[in-house]
């Protein structure tokens, strides 16, 4: 008998059963690789047993290292070793998979002698998206069991496989039902009665295939440009034609080199940053039950959240005021379903049950009874006064009223309502059923139990929530709305918008701000403009003047196949009116141009980010660093490798920060200034990963 914490040993006739129980994911930490050594060691000194069963407890088979043990000091013994000492076991090992096996949990299945799983579970090798390769033996067993496509597959996606297909492929032998410990005893059971084969992976041949080998390379240069990972992941698949130990030892080799590299540093510190934000000051409240909602609007934001609601089981009442509006959102959202069957998101039958959800209305009446609103209309204070007034009376008391804008000030939308403490900003992202990005904008009188449910409601809709206070824009847009100003200033300055974009998408913004403004509608920014312009400070230098004569000349973007660019079909081309604005503005400016090199541009850019995001951190808008970066990574584009605006600003230092952002002052004083935290960062030696960490 051994036991400790994690891993318990039990027998059954000439069965030994290994049981992981380390929640809440059963990781591959010290403790669990402690366990399973003596576990092991134990049954085949003890030679009671004909053969070993391994199975979890709780949700899922082992999620894979422990995450969290990287960047401290390594404890024995190391997974490669110990899963090697597995595969040697003298008696076999089954391993029974429920839930999901990943990264090191797969590695641990595939050296036992025999896999099998229930038809949920589902297996992967996630490890890329941690800037890392599995690195205890996955990329040289998979490629033995399933061959050399399947594993760069794996590596390379991160993706999970359903059983049904990792059967299919070879990685594991056969599908049973049941809970883990019966099908475990059952397969341990065919083992024995020789129905269920055993082999030692580590002495199956890997088939050459260097096609898949180069045409993965040729993948990985065009997708993930400058990124370690997926490099060194295909060398170690491409080494697993070797004999197996030299083969191990590329995946090390490979491993080692991805270990606590930036890249891998800021994936870590984005996948605890998505679960830290859940921590909130409210997080002990309980959420008032929500089982309906109202949705007033049927545009494009309106109809997403619609079908993000309706695809997470809820029922949905949408309201528009004429027929015809009602008519398009309702297609939008069939459309939106109908594109969710199509990407394998959900069933034929889940369509069927979440169309006979939603109900459509002109009708503001059709809006008493539900739990909570969420108004997703056209961004105008005056319209928004307008609809939380009717809402405070045709709706029952206690139901949720929120607002989806994006900027505007929730305190004085909740002010059109006798109660305030109902009211709170839900701020979802286009397209609102794809973005997993939920700011959750608390205003002064909100209600505790309020803030709870709308991260309640996040969770249910499969969104991450973040908190943020109030002010205009709040997190994201007002960040974004500072550092975007940078950008038209360096094209005022000398830099085509073209270089400003490609210099961004080689940093690893998926698109340049220029194309993400053709994307989005020039017609937003210069609205915003207007908007802002009594209240823009005289010293302020302004920026938009190009910007602003694109869309005079009706040129928004895409939309209208021509904004900084031509569009033609799928291609993107030059606007041949576009140099000519450049040097009119430039000219009226009395700007002389000069040159900025690629990496000027992406500091300049960058250090507004995070002077801005350091000001939302000083007035209380973010809660912590890691709000602001999950916020960037997840709603707009930033790169993941980078780990957020924050992450990404302690990898260059407040010291450094200060002295660039009083270099630019000299041009420009009132738009480069100092906020305060990052001086006190740069004067006490203070960081960003130390504020969260609450130091
Ligand atoms: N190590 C440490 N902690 C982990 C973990 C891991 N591998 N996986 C999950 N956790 C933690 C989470 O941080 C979270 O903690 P919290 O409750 O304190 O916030 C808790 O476990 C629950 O996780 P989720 O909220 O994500 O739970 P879900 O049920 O939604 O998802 C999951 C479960 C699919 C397993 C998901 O957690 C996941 O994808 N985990 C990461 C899997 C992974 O990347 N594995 C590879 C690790 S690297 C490796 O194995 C290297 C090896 O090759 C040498």
């Amino acid at each position: 008998m051994s036991e400790n914490q994690v891993v318990s040993v039990e027998y059954v006739g000439e069965i030994a059963l290994i049981c992981i129980d380390n929640p809440p994911v059963n990781a591959g930490s010290a403790a669990m690789r402690q366990g399973l050594q003596k576990a092991v060691q134990d049954v085949n000194a003890e030679g009671k047993a004909k053969v070993m069963g391994v199975y979890c407890a709780g949700r899922t088979f082992v999620a894979g290292a422990d995450i969290s043990e990287f960047g401290k000091p390594p404890q024995q013994p190391f997974m490669p070793d110990l899963y090697n000492e597995v595969e040697a076991s003298e008696i076999p090992l089954v391993a029974a998979i429920h839930g999901t096996a990943l990264g090191g949990g797969l590695e641990l299945a595939v050296s036992c002698h025999a896999r099998v799983a229930v038809p949920t579970a589902r297996v992967g090798l996630p490890e890329i998206h941690l800037g890392l390769l599995p690195g205890a033996g996955g990329t040289q067993r998979v490629s033995r069991l399933a061959g050399i496509p399947v594993a760069l597959d794996l590596s390379l996606s991160g993706r999970q496989m359903p059983a049904k297909e990792a059967l299919e492929a070879g990685i594991i032998d056969r599908i049973m039902e049941g809970e883990p410990r019966d099908v475990v005893l059952a397969a341990a059971e065919d083992v024995i009665s020789g129905t269920l084969q055993t082999r030692v992976t580590r002495d199956i041949e890997t088939k050459a295939d260097d096609a898949a080998i180069e045409a993965a390379k040729a993948m990985v240069a065009k997708k993930a440009p400058g990124l370690n990972a997926p490099v060194q992941a295909i060398t170690a698949v491409a080494a697993s034609t070797l004999p197996f130990d030299e083969g191990l030892a590329a995946e090390r080799a490979a491993f080692m080199a991805c270990m606590g590299t930036d890249e891998s540093r800021g994936m870590i510190h984005a996948f605890f940053g998505e679960r830290a934000v859940a921590n909130i000051p409210e997080k002990r409240e309980t959420p008032r039950d929500v089982q309906s909602l109202g949705v007033i609007g049927g545009g494009t934001m309106g109809s997403g959240i619609s079908t993000s609601a309706l695809m997470a089981g809820l029922p949905v009442t949408l309201i528009e005021v004429t027929q015809e509006a009602l008519d398009r959102g309702v297609a939008t959202i069939t459309g939106n379903l109908e594109g969710a069957v199509k990407r394998g998101k959900m069933s034929e039958a889940k369509r069927d049950a979440a169309l006979a959800n939603l109900t459509a209305s002109t009708d503001m009446n059709a809006l008493a009874e539900v739990d909570l609103v969420i108004e997703a209309v056209f961004e105008k204070m005056e319209i928004k006064k307008e609809i939380f007034g009717k809402l405070n009376t045709i709706c029952k008391q206690g139901a949720i009223l929120a607002s989806n804008t994006s900027y505007l000030d929730i305190n004085e939308i909740a002010a059109m309502t006798d109660r305030p403490q109902d009211v709170l900003g839900l701020h979802f992202f286009s397209p609102a059923h794809i973005m997993r990005l939920l700011e959750v904008v608390v205003g002064e009188k909100t209600d505790p139990a309020v803030v709870a449910t709308g991260f309640a409601l996040a969770k249910r809709m499969r969104k991450v929530g973040v908190r943020a206070g109030v002010c205009d824009g709040f997190i994201g847009n007002r960040i974004l709305g500072h550092y975007l100003k940078t950008a038209s200033y360096l094209v005022l300055d000398g830099a085509h918008p073209d270089q400003v974009d490609k210099a961004l998408e080689a940093f690893g913004f998926a698109m340049g701000p220029h194309r993400v403004g053709d994307l989005a509608g020039l017609d937003i920014g210069y609205m915003t403009r207007k908007r802002l312009e009594p209240t823009r400070p005289p010293e302020e230098r302004y920026g938009g003047a190009i910007a602003d004569r694109l869309s005079e000349n009706g040129w928004n973007g895409r939309k209208t196949a021509k904004g900084y660019f031509v569009y033609e079909g799928r291609e993107t081309l030059e606007n041949p009116d576009l140099d000519g604005i450049i040097e009119e503005v430039r000219a009226e400016a009395g700007i002389t141009p000069k040159t900025f090199s690629d990496e000027e541009i992406v500091d300049r850019y960058m250090t507004a980010m995070i002077s801005e995001a350091a000001r939302v951190l000083e007035d209380g808008i973010a809660l912590r660093p890691v709000d602001v970066d999950v916020v960037f990574l997840m709603g707009y584009g930033f790169p993941r490798h980078r780990g957020g605006p924050l992450h990404y600003a302690d990898t260059i230092g407040a010291k450094a920060l200060v002295e660039r952002i009083e270099t630019y002052a000299k041009e420009d004083a009132y738009y480069w200034q100092v906020p305060a935290l990052l001086q006190k960062m740069a004067d006490e030696g203070g960081s960003f990963d130390k504020m969260n960490k609450g130091k």
